[in-house]
């Protein structure tokens, strides 16, 4: 037998049901961000690889340590992209967007790869779900950011905690770099090697390493001093926050692990994913697009990660959370397999319209296609979880109709279609549900 080979370490499959959780947030997610007036935006894969390090930052774990970094036929030094602003940023300035509209908004779906030691929630192919404002400074835009964020966590029902802070001014920056910087220096032997470059390189980044004898002296690190117009915007999106009814706390050490942030910054986290507890980050960022040769423009944005979301949601469903069919559909002897296909063609349009008036998506039937005893079809049907069956055998074949069947109370009756045009046939199958569906809930 031949070997068989598995999916590179720190990627894996997306099947069954935690698939169909990444689909649920990503549809949420698509509606809510176009009522929001978001548009989306597709970038590449991978990209020319000065740009994460002009804008992650070439001192920063992501690209110093996790970068996919490689080089195409012709010698090109290229990378898997990390993350999804820095795309969206260059896709921003090369497509000219801001000449669209004074605001853009646009949000973005897709697999981002960071060669980090995988372990539960971190994988080294994950996916993003983001949003970016370019256009607008001030703390509405920032609101709106954060609101839009914690608006799909709470359409989801996942128990969160939002944190806030703020990066400062520049000039804050500086004083705050020199401050760690002599801060950390003093304590140079508790810390890792490469804490030691990062004091020369980065001092800010000495907050976000991961070795945790390094996670020990930064916690007691000094904390960063607004000004005046800093602490004032600080105030003012709390406020907003209040006024929104969005809690949150004040972390004065979060600094997130990318260079490109310049103002406010925030993260969600929850207590139930462990050691990597953060579901979403973000921040204001309105240096990045003039730093990438476009114009001086400000910009905010978030991206989710939606492997941890789809485990947070697959955790609150547990059971409730697997999909199961609305009908079966069996069918049994030759003569029966077209009529059944009718009955289940019938089926599906019924749910179609039910799901276009509630505005969901159609519930699933689905026929058997095996030619089985009536006992194996009824076992296959309960194995899925069906709630109904609807079983053509040779009676119904030679009444020209179906038998309904109730899968928790047993209840069973034969519908009749004969004569009967596909719109009629349906109805008759809808009043057959409906009357199956008020005796299961008497059960
Ligand atoms: P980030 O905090 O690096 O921010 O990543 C955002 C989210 O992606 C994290 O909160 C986490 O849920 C998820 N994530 C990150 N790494 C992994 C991993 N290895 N495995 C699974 N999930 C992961 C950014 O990427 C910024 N671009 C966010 C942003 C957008 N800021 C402004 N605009």
């Amino acid at each position: 037998m031949a070997d068989i080979l598995k999916a590179p370490r720190g990627t894996r499959d997306l099947v069954g049901s935690v698939l169909e959780r990444f689909v649920e947030i990503e549809s949420a997610a698509r509606s809510l961000f176009i009522h929001y007036g978001y548009r989306e935006i597709r970038t590449p894969l991978f990209e020319d690889r000065a740009l994460f390090e002009r804008s992650v930052g070439d001192a920063t774990d992501i690209v110093k340590k996790e970068l996919y970094r490689f080089e195409d036929r012709k010698g090109r030094p290229l990378a898997l992209r990390p993350e999804g602003t820095a795309g969206v940023v260059r896709a921003y300035i090369e497509n000219r967007l801001d000449a669209d509209r004074p605001v853009a908004r646009l949000w973005y779906a897709g697999a981002m790869f960071r060669y980090e030691r995988p372990q539960g929630g971190r994988y080294r192919q994950f996916t993003q779900l983001g949003c970016e404002l370019f256009g607008a400074g001030g703390v509405a835009a920032d609101l709106e950011m954060i609101e839009l964020a914690c608006r799909l966590l709470e359409r989801l029902d996942v128990p969160v905690e939002l944190k806030i802070n703020h990066l400062g001014s520049p000039e804050d920056r500086v004083g705050y770099a020199a401050m760690l910087k002599a801060w950390f220096g003093e304590r140079h032997e508790a810390l890792c090697g490469t804490c030691h470059e990062r004091l020369e390189r980065n001092p800010l980044r000495l907050l976000d390493c991961k070795v945790p004898a390094c996670k020990a002296v930064a916690a007691q690190a000094p904390a960063l001093v607004l000004g005046p117009a800093a602490r004032h915007e600080l105030d003012q999106l709390l406020r907003g926050l209040e006024l929104s009814r969005i809690p949150c706390t004040v972390d004065p050490r979060l600094v997130r692990g990318l260079d490109y942030y310049t103002g406010m910054v925030f993260e969600v986290t929850s207590p139930q994913l462990g050691a990597q507890d953060a579901v979403l980050g973000g921040g204001r960022y309105d240096g990045l697009v003039e730093d990438l040769g476009g114009p001086r423009t400000p910009a905010v944005g978030f991206a989710i990660g939606l492997d941890r979301l789809a485990f947070l949601l697959e955790q609150k469903l547990g059971e409730a959370a697997s999909v199961a069919p609305l009908v079966y559909v069996v069918a049994m002897g030759e003569s029966a397999h077209l009529p059944a296909s009718r009955v289940a063609r019938l089926l599906r349009r019924l749910q179609e319209r039910e799901a276009l008036i509630r505005g969901a998506r159609p519930a699933w039937i689905e026929q058997s296609l095996k030619d089985r005893s009536l006992r194996a079809q009824m076992k296959e049907a309960d194995r899925l979880g069906a709630s109904y069956v609807a079983i053509v055998g040779e009676d119904e074949v030679a009444a020209d109709g179906v038998t309904m069947r109730c899968m928790a109370s047993g209840e069973q009756f034969l519908v009749s279609l004969s004569g009967l045009g596909d719109n009629e046939a349906i109805e008759a199958l809808s009043r057959a549900l409906e009357k199956l569906t008020v005796a299961r809930r008497q059960i």
